[in-house]
Formats: C-alpha cells, structure tokens, sequence
C-alpha cells in the first residue's frame, strides 16, 4: 500500500442535525465521508475527507455489471461523558478483508483504515445522536470502477465510507415477530458467498421478504441450500434457539455470515457460564422441541438489531407460537446487556468498546 497522510477538505456548507426522535434507518447522511482509491499500480493511495455528495462514475464501471462490491455495517456511541465508543470495529476491518478475499478486491491496510475511521468520526463527532437507542450508524464499502465489461476483477476500486444518523430500531422496545421459514428460495450455498458481507446475498432475499411480508410476516427463516433441512440465518441476522436450557446456534459454514453480534453473543453467555452450542439445527428439531414444550427462546442477532426476539414461526403451514409471542428472558438479558456495554452505561469487561 501506498503510505499516505489523510487529506481532509471540509464542507463549508453543514447541514442541520435532524431531530434525534424521528430518526430512521439509513435515510441522512453527515457532512463528510472518507474515500481512498486503488490501482494496480499504486495499491490504496489519496485517502481523504471529503463533503458528502453525489460520486461521478462511467456507466461501465464494473460495480454495475457484476456486482464486484463489499460492505459493513458498525455504529457509534456518545456517552454521557460526551467521549465515542465504538463497538468491536477491528471486528468489521478483519471481515472486510474477509470479503475482500471471497470477491478478489484486494486487502486493505486494517490499521490505517481503523486510523482514518476514527478522524473521520472524530470530524463528525455532534452527528452522534444520544437519545435512547440512537447511534451513527457507519457504512464502510468499497466497488470496483473500472470501466469493462470483461468478466474478470476489476483493476481499480474506491473504498467509502459514509455515517447515517439512525433512530432505535425498537421505538417502542423490542418486540417478538413473526418469521415464515422459506422453503423454496435459498440465501447462499455451500461453496458460495454467503460468508461474505456483499450486496448480492441481501438482494437475493429480497423476493422471499416481500412474499413472507404479502402473508404477514416480519422476515424469513433461511434453510441451507443443499437439503433445505437446516437452519442458517433470519433475515439479515445470525439466529439463536434457547431448548430445554441449552442455548444453540447454527455453526458457522461458509453460507453464513460470521456476525459480530453472533460473536459477542456467544462470549457474554460464556461469561455468563451458559455455554452455546454451535452446531447443525434442523427446522424438524426445532418443530420437535415446539411440540415438547421445549422451545423456549428464539431470536436474531445483527448489528441493526442487536437482538430481534422471534414471537412466532410458520413452517409448512405450521404455527408455532414461542413463549406466548414475549419477550424470553435470556433475549430481554442480553438486548439490555450489549446495549449498555455499546453505549458506555454498564461496564465492558471485555474491552470491545473503543
Ligand atoms: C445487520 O444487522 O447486521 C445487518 O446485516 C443489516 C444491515 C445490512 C442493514
């Protein structure tokens, strides 16, 4: 990688701060984002702070042909001392590259970047919004630009990233949905890029969504792409069962994401001395435990939602109704724990705010 100091170039023209109680997800933007070009020749180079404004790219860029483009998602915290905390960010710069490597874009320089994250954050430090449940969310991505139709990896991509101020996904505290399990689309397949955090994995659920959405339902259930048997992920989150006291997820495969949520998850519980159960969960199992009285708790886990209880799941026109559509325990536990660890209320003995 080119060696390069960060250049920042401030906008003059500040928008106003939107109201912090009528915040969305992803609709504004800050005054500034970062941005940092690679060429073969160069590697990354001209990383800078620029205002945030429209992009001017060829129509044969690559990023819009086939789809040659990674993202993250992580958010920011102010505490009541005013200072930021972010949340396990060496955590999304490791999966970066990660995806990077599945989608042949080449690695990037994880500790300046973490440097350029925090100036930029640091620029933009009132965006934070502090009312309950608020964050800045962060969305680093990067596309290739080459202009080609050549079905090969680009030679040329930008690096972004842009901060949206967003509301609390609960406005009215967390409540459980209803989650159909899908049988006929498949998220990702043994062998694909389901692991990878890219644009095409979420796009690809967007029909099954809007089909369960049509009947009612909040999101779908995923099942693998082989057997359609067992379970991989919930809408765009890892998920979690809670059965006769055991606390098992999905384990990690290449067709499904490696979340920090999921993570951080099964570390707090292993500090709560409940130990989590990574392994292989058929929908047939889970049914078995509904009908036993033994599925006790369900929930997705994603950096959106911290953690999303699932009050009901239909499969193969069955309803089963989980822990009379409340909020389990263990999720309520949880939810109150990661959140006031991101946002500095309760102390982090494990040290994933910075
Ligand atoms: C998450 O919550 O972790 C997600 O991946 C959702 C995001 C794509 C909006």
């Amino acid at each position: 990688m080119t060696e390069a100091k960060l250049v920042i170039n401030e906008n003059p023209n500040k928008k106003t701060k939107p109201d912090p109680d009528n915040l969305k997800f992803g609709k504004l933007f800050t005054d500034h984002m970062f941005t940092m070009e690679y060429s073969r020749e160069k590697g990354w180079f001209q990383p800078q702070i620029v205002p945030y404004a429209p992009v001017s790219l060829e129509p044969a860029s690559m990023i819009f042909h086939y789809g040659q483009s990674v993202f993250e998602g992580l958010k920011a915290y102010r505490d009541e001392n005013n200072d930021v905390l972010l949340f396990r960010p060496d955590e999304n710069l490791k999966r970066l590259n990660r995806s990077n490597g599945r989608l042949s874009i080449p690695p990037i320089n994880e500790e300046l970047v973490m440097d350029y994250l925090k100036q930029l954050i640091s620029l933009e430090k009132d965006w934070i919004p502090q009312a309950e449940g608020t964050s800045l969310y962060i969305r680093p991505f990067i596309i290739a630009t080459e202009p080609s139709l050549s079905v090969a990896p680009s030679n040329n991509y930008t690096f972004f990233i842009i901060l949206s101020p967003v509301g609390s996904y609960y406005p009215e505290g967390i409540h459980p949905v209803s989650i159909m399990v899908e049988e006929h689309f498949t998220r990702a397949v043994r062998g694909g890029m389901g692991t990878a955090k890219t644009g095409g994995n979420y796009s690809a659920g967007y029909n099954a969504q809007e089909y369960a959405a049509n009947q009612g339902h909040a999101q779908v259930m995923w099942l693998d792409g082989v057997e359609k048997k067992y379970i991989e992920e919930v809408g765009s989150m890892n998920v979690f069962f809670k059965i006769d006291g055991q606390v098992i997820t999905p384990e990690l495969n290449d067709s499904i994401l490696q979340g920090v949520t999921r993570k951080s998850i099964i570390q707090l519980l292993a500090d709560w001395d409940i130990q989590v159960i990574e392994r292989k969960i058929s929908m047939k199992e889970v049914y078995q435990a509904y009908e036993a009285g033994t599925l006790e708790e369900a929930f997705g886990a994603g950096t959106a939602a911290v953690v999303s209880p699932i009050g009901e799941l239909i499969w193969k026109d069955e309803s089963m109704i989980i822990n009379g559509r409340q909020t389990g325990e263990l999720t309520k536990s949880l939810y109150t724990t990661l959140t006031g660890i991101q946002t500095g209320k309760i102390p982090d003995p494990f040290e994933w705010t910075v």
